[in-house]
């Protein structure tokens, strides 16, 4: 398996972008080398091949290339949990703020089949919103969350404070 410091080596650091002051992880790099993303995909799954993961659901955009490759890992299927506009109905939504404003993530109405251990993935956790929604609207989905997984935490952020204390929540690099 590649070192976590080898995956690491495959992020490229983008100051300003997309904002002045921002620092952009850039996984590009990762994604386009054949051992880091298959190292990368071995990282995420390792806590969950005895999880019993019945669904991955992907958050759009870059959850969906991580989850993709994920749930086929864990012989699971996949859920992509979209911005507004793109599913077809019918839909169930959560609603979350933004720094300014609020933003929404829709699913299709029935597609976890009330799975009771669904993997909520995403590239990155920054502020947490974007993944409490996510817990939340497969909440509404009448299934059930076992736990997420991000390939980079971004701890200065404290996302991982509005997630529930009790359930895993595994990063594969921490900055
Ligand atoms: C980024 C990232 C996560 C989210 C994390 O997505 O891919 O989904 O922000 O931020 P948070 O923890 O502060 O909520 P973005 O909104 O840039 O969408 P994209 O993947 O479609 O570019």
């Amino acid at each position: 398996m590649a070192s976590i410091e080898a995956l690491r080596d495959k992020v490229r650091d983008v100051p300003d972008f997309p904002s002045p002051g921002v620092l952009f992880r850039d996984l590009t790099p990762l994604l386009a080398d054949p051992a880091a993303f298959a190292g990368c995909i071995d990282a995420l799954a390792s806590p969950w091949h005895a999880a019993g993961i019945e669904a991955v659901c992907g958050i759009e955009a870059r959850g969906f290339i991580f989850g993709a490759a994920l749930a086929r890992r864990l012989d699971a299927g996949f859920v992509p949990l979209r911005k507004p506009g793109k599913l077809p109905p019918p839909v169930v939504e959560v609603e979350y703020a933004l720094e300014y404003g609020a933003d929404r993530l829709q699913a299709t109405a029935g597609a976890l089949q009330g799975a009771r251990r669904v993997l909520l993935v995403d590239d990155v956790l920054a502020t947490g919103g974007t993944l409490a929604a996510a817990h939340q609207l497969v909440g509404r989905l009448g299934a059930g969350v076992a736990g997420a997984a991000v390939v980079i935490e971004i701890e200065a952020l404290a996302g991982r404070a509005r997630w529930p204390c009790d359930v895993p929540l595994h990063a594969v690099l921490h900055y």
